[in-house]
């Protein structure tokens, strides 16, 4: 007898290879197709699940595990979502901004706040949740960089910024590109990790003086995949002078392996001095959509948007990332999946006889033996994009982020042919 999957199977009009057919081949498709695909993705009739989408938006044969991507693609809610807000973008929706800050703010059961709301102004009232929502959260470091990184009070603008080495350094390149530009004396500390490559928060506090603006936690942090106890993270606030201010970027916190892990958006509740980001391209794979948002004192997440761009993020996206919260089986689908895809990797480096940083992340820090850039290239020529750096202290070190389970072979094997030699 057959199986009620396999009975919907063979009633689908759709056939599982001429769905696979056509997902192959999205790039070329027309508006049209493309939204009667994620029709028939999000209409819960067809065969395949999707996580068998390997290739959305990759150039075939090519395993993109180089910018820490979700292979598996947003929730099939955000998809549906999408499917229904395309109609109406040749509107103004006011209201979209503010209901995806009222989402997150209810998500992360956030305390609401009273807001003033200008009269004539209403559709543009604040959600009443500190939250800030931007076209992306690298953006928003940018802005904090600006905002909070730089003091402009005085005719010779200046700063000290502070941030682990290596770590994702997008504040650190943010603060100097703004220096060349705008001729602030904006200077960057880049603390080394400690030998495990993890955040020494005793060095970084060390490294404070009267001219500190800004110091950057980025945790998990990116390329080493480690982590921060709540615990060490509280220490380190409450030591940390007040008008310092302290960034926490959890781009990545989702993905943390240990059970009742808690996250830092409570000390951005608490203290008027922390900022915690969190974006939506990562764990939710959408960083083609470009969302992101901070979370801390009401008072801050305000001056931020006063510097933002006040409408800047579509309808469509935010529509999408309501769908993508509320969607939390999703969410521990795709950390299944992930863990599984990393499981095997460990595995595999485990029989090549390669070290690698345990990831509480979407990627792994592998030490490679040899130089990881000219490692990288050699992958590249194969078909593997992964990510290397010149730092001296990681130059050894390939970052691999986790794809698919097919990805994640074939990948090995090339490696292990580059290993081998
Ligand atoms: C640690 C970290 N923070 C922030 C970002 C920026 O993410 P987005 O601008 O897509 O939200 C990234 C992107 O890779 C990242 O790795």
């Amino acid at each position: 007898m057959k199986s009620e999957k396999e009975v919907a199977r063979t009633k689908d009009p759709v056939s599982r290879r001429s769905f696979i057919a056509a997902t192959a081949g999205i790039g070329s498709l027309s508006l049209s197709s493309k939204l009667s695909l994620a029709e028939i993705i999000t209409s819960n009739k067809n065969p395949v699940s999707v996580d068998q989408l390997h290739g959305w938006g990759e150039v075939p044969g090519v395993a993109g595990i180089g910018y820490n991507e979700n292979p598996f693609g947003p929730s099939p809610r955000a998809l549906r979502a999408i499917n229904e807000a395309v109609m109406d973008v040749n509107r103004y929706d006011f209201g979209a901004f503010t209901k995806l800050e009222k989402a997150i703010g209810e998500h992360l059961s956030l305390a609401s706040v009273k807001v003033d709301v200008v009269p004539g102004r209403e559709a543009f009232a604040a959600s009443g949740y500190p939250v800030y929502v931007e076209g992306g959260s690298g953006f928003i470091l940018n802005q904090i960089v600006m905002n909070y990184g730089i003091k402009w009070n005085t005719s010779n603008p200046t700063g000290e910024i502070i941030e682990v080495d290596p770590g994702y350094g997008g504040v650190s390149r943010a603060a100097l590109s703004f220096r060349e530009l705008m001729g602030t004396e904006v200077t960057v500390k880049r603390v080394p990790a400690t030998s495990a490559l993890k955040h020494d928060l005793d060095a970084m506090f060390k490294a404070i003086t009267s001219k500190t603006t800004l110091i950057v936690i980025t945790n998990p942090n990116n390329p080493t995949g480690t982590i921060l106890s709540y615990d060490e993270i509280k220490r380190f606030v409450n030591a940390v002078p007040k008008n310092i201010m302290i960034l926490i970027d959890e781009a990545y916190i989702h993905f943390v392996r240990e059970e009742n892990y808690q996250t830092a958006v409570k000390l951005s509740q608490e203290y008027k001095n922390v900022i915690v980001t969190r974006t939506f391209s990562k764990m939710y794979g959408m960083a083609g959509l470009r969302v992101g948002y901070a979370v801390g004192d009401p008072s801050i997440m305000s001056e931020l948007r006063t510097l933002g761009n006040s409408l800047g993020v579509g309808s469509i996206n935010c529509y999408a990332a309501i769908a993508a919260l509320e969607d939390d089986a999703y969410v521990r689908h795709v950390k299944r999946l992930t863990n599984a895809s990393k499981d095997y990797f460990y595995q595999n480096l485990e029989n090549l006889g390669l070290s690698y940083i345990p990831s509480h992340s979407s990627f792994v820090m592998v030490n490679v033996n040899q130089n990881g850039q000219k490692l990288a290239r050699k992958l590249l020529e194969k078909n593997i994009k992964v990510r290397a750096y010149g730092s001296e202290v990681i130059q050894n070190y390939v970052r691999f982020s986790i794809g698919t389970l097919d990805e994640m072979q074939a990948m090995v094997g090339v490696l292990s042919d580059e290993i081998k030699g």
